[in-house]
């Protein structure tokens, strides 16, 4: 079976394109998806469009018309965490939409999708990666060094860093140094983006396995619609060095999916 890629934006697409091989273009949804291999690995490459709704109807199309047997998001995102610096990388291995739930008085009261708390009531907050996958992934990383991001780009001050741990998802672009503290406080959120909560929600509802790869283009504060337009197109390619380097490991799990 095939794996599913998925990019929201043409800065992030336009690494891995110019990489497939043996391309074969289907339109589907006004979307175009990509036949062909990456790295000797058959892939489905397609480019949704910001934002959950977009994001949940490729993965819908991947999983359902083109068989995908794993799911993976590649491309950038707000940091969170003051830990983290542009051109960091993040990979979730739990995704929350942080914009789901019940509106009160005070505030959202963020919840899972799909759910309200007193008509019908969930344990679950987000949803987590295929924890075998995650072995596998922070394994195959464990050696991994990413290629210093250039000075323009603020690189040089330290190598990039690589982390896993919860990235939120929410329609709205993050421009905004309180929301951003709250974010990072409330759900421990490494990084904030718009898309991957909804992959996860629609990977899941099929079986499929599913990974978001996220390297940061901006901080999320008010800084953050400069430091995307100065940093996007450098850091989006981080992301696709990662995603390379994890093909071995994910095209395993992608052929468990039963044909047809
Ligand atoms: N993707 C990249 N930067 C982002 C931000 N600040 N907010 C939401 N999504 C993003």
């Amino acid at each position: 079976m095939p794996i599913g890629l998925i990019c929201a934006i043409p800065q992030e697409l336009t690494h891995l394109s110019t990489l497939l091989l043996d391309p074969v273009p289907t339109r589907a949804a006004h979307t175009e998806f990509i036949t062909g291999t990456l790295d000797g690995h058959d892939v489905v490459l397609a480019g949704s469009g910001m934002g959950k709704v977009n994001s949940a109807l490729v993965s819908t199309v991947l999983a359902d018309r083109f068989g995908c047997g794993a799911i993976v998001f590649s491309g950038v995102a707000g940091g969170l965490d003051p830990a983290l610096a542009v051109g960091d990388v993040v990979i979730a291995d739990r995704v929350i939409q942080h914009d789901a739930g019940l509106l009160e008085d005070d505030g959202l009261q963020t919840y899972q999708p799909g759910h309200v708390p007193f008509i019908n009531p969930s344990d679950q907050l987000g949803y987590r990666v295929d924890q075998d996958l995650l072995a596998r992934v922070v394994d195959r990383l464990a050696d991994f060094t990413l290629a210093p991001l250039s000075g323009a780009a603020g690189g040089g001050h330290r190598p990039a860093a690589i982390r896993f741990g919860t990235v939120l998802s929410g329609d709205q672009y993050l421009h905004c140094d309180l929301t951003r503290e709250r974010l990072h406080g409330e759900f421990g959120g490494l990084a904030v983006e718009m898309e991957g909560g909804a992959v996860a929600q629609v990977a899941e509802s099929f079986g499929v396995p599913w990974l978001v790869i996220r390297a940061l283009s901006d901080l999320a504060g008010h800084d953050s619609r400069f430091d995307f337009l100065a940093f996007v197109d450098e850091v989006a390619a981080s992301s696709v060095a990662i995603l390379r380097r994890l093909l071995p490991v994910l095209s395993p799990f992608a052929q468990r999916r039963p044909a047809g």
